[in-house]
């Protein structure tokens, strides 16, 4: 769209109903914060260095939140208001072109809408277009007052509205459209004459009209889109909007999902298709999943990378982990922190692996744990393998050639390295190196003693 757009998004507030310590545009629905949403938004009208988002409440957290964005942000230290709240934007916004004002807590507003509202804003020759929407319980929203001649005369506060204003049912949805110019030149005439105190971004439609400028509304089409968030409840009812349409979307690209209504998918994961998605599974962050992959119920996975074919049994939580194609995991496994799990591996149940790399079909099917470790291709770990990687104050690297077999219930001493083709006896405690091809036994020796049950009794 026209580069002269340019996007002020009001993020200053606490919200003091969420009843939390975090302010309440850090709050996600989907997997992003509110405030990021409202960014994304912004970003399919103007580039980033023309997006403004007024921070006060927990400033730097908010500011850290849009950063990647590459948005710019300006301080508003004390809540005195929306038109004070603009207006603190001057500085870093452009003064030219058109100017949208956008909350950071309405993250639903869609691109359409957005769009509709410049489009007749930029050909209407107006200096501002109000969003609003005809609501059957207006509740305490402000009230849009139209002239004869169709125009915006005013916004007037629910507080200060007359009990005739009150039965108004257009509101305004604080979302407008400005004339960049025209808002910078009167901005300052807002005062805080009202019930509240406050500068009220809404008086500027009767100080444009005062110096001879025209207002004008649009109705949008589906309120539901202004879904404020106020409360928890809001934000839960959120959250699943946004998850029902990120499962629909991928149910329409060819991914199974099982009781979609059950899941959380974030935004951002990318789904293959068919593959299939169980019951009350959490497919979160940047996570990419293959085609024809399993992900099996009450699984969590997060910012992983999963390869074609790849089977999560159920009950398992991967984090941060790259799978490769047709690898096997879990049931009830465990991996975090920077694990390669190469392609046809089996990481089975019971099995931890921490920032540990197993090549191309190596096994450690049951009760494990290996951390810090380099697994060759087509080892086999037995079942109760542990590798020692922490000495109590750093930790230690394993590794470990392809197509050795270590026994169960083995125990490596970290730093160690065990060569390929090496064989460790199960129950061996190994602190030493292992030589390619050797077999290592590290235990103490069985000895029998004959007869001794019936000499004991
Ligand atoms: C505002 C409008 C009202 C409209 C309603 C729609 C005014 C005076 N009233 O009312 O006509 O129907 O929105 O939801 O504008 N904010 C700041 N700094 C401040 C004050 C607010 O950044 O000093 C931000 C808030 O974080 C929020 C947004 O501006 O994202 C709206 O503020 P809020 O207090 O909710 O406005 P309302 O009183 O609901
Ligand atoms: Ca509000």
């Amino acid at each position: 769209m026209s580069s002269s757009l340019s996007v002020v998004i009001l993020a200053a507030g606490f919200g003091t109903r969420m009843k939390s310590q975090t302010t309440k545009v850090l709050h996600r629905a989907g997997g992003l914060t509110l405030v990021e949403h409202v960014v994304r938004t912004a970003m399919t009208i103007a580039p980033a260095d023309r997006i403004v988002a007024v921070v006060g409440h927990q400033a730097e957290r908010v500011s850290a939140a849009v950063a990647p964005y590459g948005v710019r942000t300006a301080l508003q230290d004390t809540p005195r208001g929306t038109g004070h709240a603009l207006r603190c934007a001057r500085e870093a916004a452009p003064a030219d072109g058109h100017l949208v004002v956008l909350y950071g807590d309405v993250p639903l507003l869609s691109e359409a809408t957005l769009a509709r509202l410049i489009m007749q804003h930029v050909s209407g020759n107006t200096a501002a277009t109000v969003l609003t929407a005809e609501l059957d319980n207006p509740a305490a929203y402000g009230r849009v007052v139209r002239g004869a001649d169709g125009s915006v005369e005013a916004i007037v506060e629910f507080k200060a509205a007359t009990e005739q204003q009150r039965s108004i049912r257009e509101i305004n949805s604080g979302i407008y459209c400005f004339d960049a110019a025209l808002l910078w030149k009167y901005i300052d005439s807002i005062t805080t004459n009202n019930p509240a105190g406050e500068y009220y971004l809404t008086d500027m439609v009767e100080i444009l009209r005062a110096n001879g400028h025209r207002v004008d509304g649009q109705i949008m089409a589906d309120s539901s889109e202004l879904l404020g968030i106020n409360t928890k409840v809001e934000l839960a009812e959120v959250d699943r909007l946004f998850r029902e349409r990120k499962a629909t979307q991928l149910m329409l690209d060819g991914v199974t999902i099982e009781r979609p209504e059950s899941v959380a998918i974030d935004l951002d994961v990318q789904i293959g298709a068919d593959t299939i998605v169980e019951p009350q599974t959490r497919i979160l962050g940047s996570t990419v999943i293959g085609a024809n992959a399993v992900i099996g119920t009450g699984s969590v996975i997060r910012n992983c990378t999963l390869g074609d074919g790849v089977l999560v049994q159920p009950y398992c939580v991967i984090e941060d982990t790259q799978i490769g194609e047709a690898a096997h995991v879990g049931p009830f496994a465990r991996l975090r922190m920077k694990n390669r799990v190469g392609a046809h591996v089996h990481v089975g149940n019971f099995v931890e692996l921490k920032n540990t790399e197993m090549g191309e079909g190596a096994k450690a099917n049951h009760l494990a744990y290996l951390g810090d470790s380099t697994i060759g291709a087509k080892t086999n770990i037995g079942a109760g393998t542990i590798t020692c990687n922490y000495d109590g104050k750093r930790k230690h690297p394993t590794t470990i050639g392809a197509g050795v077999f270590v026994g169960s219930n083995s125990t490596l001493v970290a730093p160690v390295t065990l060569e390929a083709g090496s064989f460790i006896a199960a129950g061996s405690v190994i602190t030493e190196q292992v030589p390619e091809g050797a077999l290592a036994i590290g235990r103490g020796r069985q000895t029998n003693k004959e007869g001794w049950v019936a000499k004991k009794v």
